[in-house]
């Protein structure tokens, strides 16, 4: 390699022994006449290379994320029955799978000081509970992730709620298993099949497209770690 201090080698070497020769003189053909009318050739463009094309642009586009479930909130007497169940404390850390306007993880850290994030894919959503967190004054113990909820290491939870779908419930078993023993996992209305709950309670609240006006309500507990029954695996 040629660097700064580095000997050129391709370059000549001056020889001291060498006599000094004088160069015959160049032979200089004699200018035509052609040849002194015209113009000096230009020479020959340089072939450039071919330009990078540019880059494609991001497509842009309003469409909302695909989503798992819609959003329907929970209502509010049926989140206080949630968290009384799953009898959570401040040492809590509580995590709620599509966390709509955040109300489940708000209301742990209001009622109980528990720590709690929220997951939620949609945009409208995260802003929502955000602003939220930020007017209830939790955010030093609320944080709201836009993630899908079946990327989520739910590891360092001690409680997991969810309003979500029966099949979902049963695609999040794998994640569900990684969690310490004692920790609750809570879903309002839907089951967990092939997984048996510790117990089920039911309350009437608000339908969320009345009529009727009210309906019954189901909260699900289960205890980690959970055992799914043979006939399910
Ligand atoms: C039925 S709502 C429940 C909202 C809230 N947990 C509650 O109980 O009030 C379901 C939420 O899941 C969100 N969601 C759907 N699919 C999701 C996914 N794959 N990852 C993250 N959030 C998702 C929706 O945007 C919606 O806010």
């Amino acid at each position: 390699m040629i660097g700064c201090g580095t000997p050129n080698a391709a370059a000549p070497e001056k020889s001291a022994a060498s006599p000094a020769v004088t160069p015959p003189p160049a032979k200089v053909a004699p200018p035509t006449v052609a040849a002194a009318s015209q113009p000096e050739p230009k020479p020959e463009p340089k072939p450039q290379p071919e330009p990078e094309p540019p880059p494609e642009p991001e497509p842009v586009t309003d469409e909302a994320p695909a989503l798992d479930i819609e959003y329907v909130p929970t209502p509010g007497n049926v989140v206080k029955k949630m968290l009384e169940v799953a009898t959570i404390t401040k040492s809590d850390v509580v995590y709620d799978l599509g966390c709509g306007d955040g109300r489940l993880v708000i209301a742990a850290a209001k009622q109980y000081g528990a720590r709690g994030i929220g997951f939620d894919l949609d945009p409208e959503r995260i802003a929502e509970a955000k602003a939220n967190v930020e007017k209830a004054g939790v955010g030093h113990l609320v944080t709201i992730e836009q993630k899908n909820i079946f990327e989520v290491d739910l590891s360092p939870a001690s409680v997991v709620t969810l309003y979500l779908l029966p099949s979902i419930n049963v695609r999040l078993i794998p994640q569900l298993q990684k969690l310490a023993a004692g920790s609750r996992i809570i879903s309002h209305d839907f089951d967990m099949q092939g997984v048996d709950p510790d117990d089920v309670w039911t309350l009437v609240a608000k339908h969320h497209r009345p009529p009727p006006a009210t309906r019954k309500h189901y909260v699900y507990k289960w205890t980690a770690p959970i055992v799914v029954s043979p006939a399910d695996e």
